[in-house]
């Protein structure tokens, strides 16, 4: 395939939990080039009202669809796919691939019958969420948490940061010290934020279990959608809606991006040389 054939698809997430799929995608071996939109001004999602982020997160998609015009766009974002996948649809043209909470394979890989799902407080207690465990995981036990504080946990270790161990220890602490969780041995990672804490939460956990996520069924999906080949990624482009320090922009570069930009109120996109952020 030449250069100029090459699809290109836009990663969408509140901030880096995307970046997990953005690897997920980038592992898979697929000929596609990848940007990148965080909306970090509005960071947690899960501690916004649905009204809002149905009504933001569409329009900002739309706005980085006309800038950039991708070939599909990947919300990879728990919490804006549960509540908003339908309305991100409605506003742009090019497909959509949204992640779902992986409850279905933590369903099918659990041998105690006992699957903990975390997620955002936001994703845990979505109608999305109960009927995907009505659908998949109706004869086992499902034990929820929701943590906003491993998302902040999160953007710090992307940003160079420790790891915050209370929120680790919280969550923890949420799925194996409730009733059925001494059984419990599949952890569903149902926001995009968690896989980037996977080593933290396995090394702290009580014993070994199965932590799963979804970013290996959305490059396969991806790959579908454009009929991609095999081949490697290439990153080009990040835009942020908020401040990005020359610590995060470091995970983005290390990762192979080159540019960045900045998404202005009234969401249009202007490059962003870093020099206001230090
Ligand atoms: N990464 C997001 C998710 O998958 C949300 C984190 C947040 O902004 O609360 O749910």
């Amino acid at each position: 395939m030449s250069a100029t054939q090459r699809k290109r698809a836009l990663v969408f997430d509140s901030g880096v939990g995307g970046l997990s799929v953005l690897d997920a995608i980038v592992n898979a071996g697929l000929a596609v080039d990848l940007d990148y939109v965080a909306d970090n001004a509005w960071l947690p999602y899960g501690e916004k009202p649905d009204a809002a982020l149905v009504a933001r997160v569409p329009a900002l998609i739309r706005a980085l669809v006309d800038e950039w015009a991708p070939d599909a766009v990947v919300i990879a974002c728990n919490t804006a796919s549960t509540i908003a996948l339908d309305a991100v649809r409605a506003a742009i043209a090019a497909p959509v691939v949204g992640v779902v909470p992986p409850i279905k394979p933590a369903a099918e890989a659990t041998k105690t019958g006992v699957i903990g799902l975390l997620a955002t407080p936001a994703t845990v207690a979505r109608p999305y969420t109960d009927e995907l465990i009505a659908k998949f995981a109706a004869d086992k036990t499902v034990i929820r948490f929701g943590s906003t504080a491993l998302v902040d946990a999160a953007e710090r270790v992307l940003a160079g940061g420790e790891v915050n161990r209370e929120a680790v220890a919280e969550a923890l602490h949420g799925l194996f010290d409730a009733p059925g969780g001494d059984r419990l041995d599949v952890v569903a990672l149902a926001c995009t934020h968690f896989p980037l804490l996977r080593d933290a939460l396995a090394i702290a956990a009580p014993r070994p279990v199965l932590w799963l996520d979804s970013g290996a069924a959305i490059a396969r999906r991806l790959k579908d959608v454009l009929a991609l080949g095999d081949g490697s990624a290439r990153l080009r482009r990040a835009a942020f809606t908020g401040p990005v320090n020359a610590r995060l922009w470091l995970a983005f570069e290390a990762r192979g991006f080159s540019v960045r930009a900045r998404i202005e109120a009234g969401f249009s996109v202007v490059p962003d040389t870093g020099e206001r952020y230090g």
